[in-house]
């Protein structure tokens, strides 16, 4: 089976690497020369933990090749992945589809056998109709089928999910099309669940359950707020919640508030698809609001600790959107961070990945240090913005040792809160008093 992958991003090469993996001749198509250049000299272009190490072996063994021309890619192929970005409109919050025409005018000229074009960036409902619009546009007699296959892979997480996921859902309005498909993901059998449905079924499922997920920690985050008012801890209430199986124990953890690159786009886009179809999305409306309003809230929350000494170092530990990855996008420490450079011009910032992505966002407006250790030198207050591992298991005796005035604020608590107070710490941290 021939599988084209248009897109190089955090979907389109974990999936290449893992179709590729799985013995499915892969070809991914990007329209940066950089990007190619770099994955051709056996270079990776993103952090995804495992996968060096499979896009190595598959790169040697030419199950996976890269290129920039999309000619070579698309002819002879089975399946056509689109996995190029569909990010937000800066005015409508709506997804831009303008990647994604794009991409599927292009291909559409060297459809030269059955093919089955499949999406896999996120596309809201009806994306697949234009889709199937613009290739029969440009190229009448092609023949191919669009169907949606919604991805649902984590960042960090992404070669793992890629090989154990929860369902594949495949939005199929054609048999024949169905048939490719099943070829495809035969090797995914026996591991998941399959739901064959409707291709606008498959378009809305991604965003109702992104949409979902960033409601349940909107909740959570709620209660944690509530859980420092009335004396209860936000940890033991998400445990015995979560021993619910109707609610099921995952997403329970409180924070600063969601981010990344795909729940604040896509409940954004979800919501707005709410308005255009006249059914509002009440309670997505409200959990895009309020976790805006929470990483203010955070901001300040931090800038308080410093209040008597205004000038005082503030080190901010974890600047990626959440741990295992190195992007920033969305991120809410960097709006945390952005937040507090309104009032303190003595931020020190370390994350172990995401730097040079942050660097490209906050610039000369924090200082870089090369560890966790050395942005706490001086520092007034240590804050823990993302749940990196090492951050867990930060000696906290030494810290003390190096910090000017020994508070934590532990947004992501994941330090031992009990040990810190026996340390003589002023600690503090989320969903408990
Ligand atoms: C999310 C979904 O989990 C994936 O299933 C989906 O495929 C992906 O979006 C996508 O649409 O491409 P991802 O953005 O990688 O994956 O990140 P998550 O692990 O879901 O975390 C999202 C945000 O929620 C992060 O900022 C994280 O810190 C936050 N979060 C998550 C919490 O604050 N609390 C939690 O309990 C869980």
């Amino acid at each position: 089976m021939k599988l084209a992958i248009i897109g190089t991003g955090y979907v389109g090469l974990p999936t290449g690497v893992g179709f590729a993996e799985l013995g499915t001749n892969v070809v991914c198509v990007d329209k940066i020369p950089a990007k190619i250049d770099c994955l051709n000299r056996g270079e990776l272009t993103l952090f995804e933990d495992g996968l060096d190490e499979l896009f190595r072996k598959n790169v040697a063994s030419g199950k996976i090749r890269f290129t920039l021309d999309m000619q070579s890619a698309v002819s002879g192929a089975d399946v056509v992945m689109l996995a190029v970005g569909t990010p937000p409109h800066p005015v409508t919050k709506e997804a831009d589809l303008q990647y994604i025409y794009a991409a599927a005018k292009e291909l559409a000229q060297y459809l030269d056998r059955y093919t089955v074009v499949a999406t896999k960036s996120t596309v809201p409902v009806g994306t697949g109709d234009e889709i199937e619009k613009i290739i029969h546009e440009v190229n009448p007699s092609a023949d191919f089928d669009v169907v949606s296959i919604p991805e649902f892979l984590r960042e960090g997480f992404a070669i793992h999910d890629f090989f154990n996921p929860d369902r594949i859902v495949i939005g199929a309005n054609s048999e024949r099309a169905k048939e490719v498909m099943r070829k495809l993901y035969a090797p995914f059998v026996d591991k998941c669940s399959f739901l064959w449905v409707k291709r606008r079924s498959s378009e809305t499922i991604k965003y109702a359950s992104n949409a979902f997920l960033a409601m349940k920690i909107h909740y959570i985050n709620e209660m944690a707020d509530f859980c420092e008012k009335s004396g209860a801890d936000i940890r033991e209430v998400a445990k015995g919640m979560g021993l619910d199986t109707r609610i099921g124990n995952k997403f329970l953890n409180p924070g600063p508030g969601y981010g990344g690159s795909c729940f604040p786009k896509d409940t954004n886009a979800m919501a707005q698809m709410g308005r255009k179809y006249g059914s509002i999305l009440s309670l997505i409306e409200t959990t895009i609001a309020k976790n805006d309003e929470r990483k203010a809230k955070m901001g300040q929350r931090v800038i308080d600790t410093i209040k008597s000494n205004p000038e005082g170092k503030i080190a901010v530990l974890g600047l990626a959107f959440k741990g295992g990855t190195d992007d920033c996008r969305e991120s809410p420490a960097i709006d945390i961070v952005k937040e507090m450079i309104k009032h303190s011009h003595n931020i020190c910032v370390y994350d172990p990945k995401a730097m040079q992505n942050a660097k490209a966002i906050l610039g000369d407006n924090v200082k870089y240090a090369a560890s966790m250790y050395d942005a706490c030198e001086n520092a007034d207050v240590m804050v823990i913005l993302t749940e990196w591992e090492d951050f867990k298991y930060i000696d906290l005796s030494s810290i003390k040792q190096k910090m000017h005035s020994a508070k934590i604020v532990d947004l992501r608590n994941i330090i031992d809160g009990q040990k810190a107070v026996e340390l003589g710490f002023e600690y503090q941290c989320v969903g408990k008093a």
